[in-house]
This record gives structure tokens, C-alpha cells and sequence, in this order.
């Protein structure tokens, strides 16, 4: 790996770091606001679970790069800003949009890049890093089941929740965008990043506008 490399991996990891200090203060808060046992518990478990993967990013940053100043990427401030005035209204429907699906959508995306490149290098840690990697693929599908189950129940609307996600996927690609000299040193397309995280997600959840064209499936 070049110095560059190093450097450009740090900020990255620091960057994950960030997102899962993000994705615990949204467990834990969303564990409050909902009324079931079942929720709540894995909620609780989801939090404690990102502490974890924080402590491992914040690691692997600092070997990296010890030196290094971290840098959040603007868009993923107003990303955490809008989702805590969420969570300060109490708003799960909105929370679960932004943290469980369109946050660790992206996330999931860029682990799974992240381990093929880290296997070839040999860099270690693939138990660690592939445990993580199922946990944040359970955070996403939970998020998912929770939302339709809202749908279901009448407690949230789905062109709400197609707006919702809209909004939070225009700030991730914004995030991506401005993370390109990232993606350039280790050799990654960013676009991949955010067209897998939206081939991801199921159609129901997309805005109308998205789906006509490239997608089929059937709507909710
Ligand atoms: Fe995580
Ligand atoms: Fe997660």
C-alpha cells in the first residue's frame, strides 16, 4: 500500500468510525421510542453492537494514519443534524429511513468493497471484519421489517417514507461525492457505492420517479 493509500484508508475508516457513532445514538434513542419487547431488545443490542464496530474503525484509522486530523465530509453533518432533529420529535418512521436503511445501506456497500480489498492485501482481521458485516446486514433488514410493519399497522404513509428516503439518499450521494479522492487513490469507483446501495433497497421504498424507469416489482 502506498503512503497515499495508507492515508486515504484512514480518513475512510474514520469516516466509518463516525457512521457507527451515528448508528449506536440512533439504537439507543430508537430502543426508547418503540412500544414493543422484541424492538426494544434489538435495539439494544444493535446499539451495543456499534459501540463495537466504532472501537474497531477508530483502531484501524489510527494504525493507519496516527497522525492524522479527522475529517467528516459536510454532507454527512447535515445527514446527522437532520436525522437527530428526527429523533427529537420522536419521529421512529423517519429514523429508521435514515440510520437502519439508507445510513447502513451504504455502509454495508462500502464493507463488502472494503473486504474483497483488504482479503487481497492480506490485511488481517477478515473473522472480525466479516461479523461485522453480518450485523450491519441484520441492522438493515430489521430496519426494513419495522418500516413495513408501520406501513401495516397506518403509523407511517408510504409516500412519506419514499420521500424520506429520496431526501437521505440525495445527502449520501452528496457524501460520496465529496469523498471522491478517496475512492480515486484506492482505485474505486464511487458511483458503485450509492447505485448498489439503491439496487439494494426494495422497491417500495424508492420515490416514484426512481423506479419507473429501472425498476420492476411490485408496489406496496
Ligand atoms: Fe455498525
Ligand atoms: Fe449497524
Amino acid at each position: 500500500m502506498t503512503p497515499s493509500q495508507r492515508d486515504q484508508t484512514a480518513r475512510l475508516f474514520a469516516v466509518l468510525a463516525h457512521g457507527e457513532v451515528m448508528a449506536h445514538d440512533c439504537a439507543r434513542r430508537q430502543a426508547e421510542l418503540v412500544d414493543d419487547r422484541r424492538s426494544q431488545r434489538f435495539l439494544k443490542v444493535q446499539a451495543q453492537q456499534e459501540r463495537v464496530h466504532r472501537i474497531l474503525f477508530d483502531r484501524a484509522a489510527d494504525l493507519m494514519a496516527p497522525k492524522q486530523k479527522r475529517v467528516i465530509p459536510p454532507a454527512m453533518i447535515e445527514f446527522e443534524q437532520q436525522l437527530q432533529r428526527a429523533l427529537t420529535r420522536a419521529d421512529l418512521t423517519e429514523s429508521l429511513v435514515a440510520s437502519q436503511v439508507v445510513l447502513e445501506g451504504l455502509g454495508e456497500q462500502i464493507l463488502e468493497r472494503l473486504n474483497r480489498g483488504l482479503d487481497k492485501q492480506g490485511i488481517g482481521l477478515s473473522r472480525q471484519r466479516r461479523v461485522l458485516l453480518r450485523q450491519e446486514q441484520g441492522h438493515f433488514a430489521f430496519g426494513q421489517r419495522l418500516l413495513l410493519q408501520r406501513l401495516q399497522d397506518g403509523q407511517a404513509r408510504i409516500g412519506q417514507v419514499q420521500e424520506l428516503a429520496g431526501s437521505y439518499l440525495l445527502l449520501v450521494t452528496a457524501m460520496v461525492a465529496e469523498m471522491a479522492e478517496v475512492f480515486a487513490v484506492l482505485d474505486e469507483d464511487a458511483s458503485e457505492y450509492t447505485d448498489g446501495l439503491i439496487a439494494a433497497l426494495p422497491s417500495w421504498l424508492l420515490p416514484a420517479e426512481s423506479t419507473a424507469t429501472e425498476r420492476t416489482g411490485p408496489a406496496a
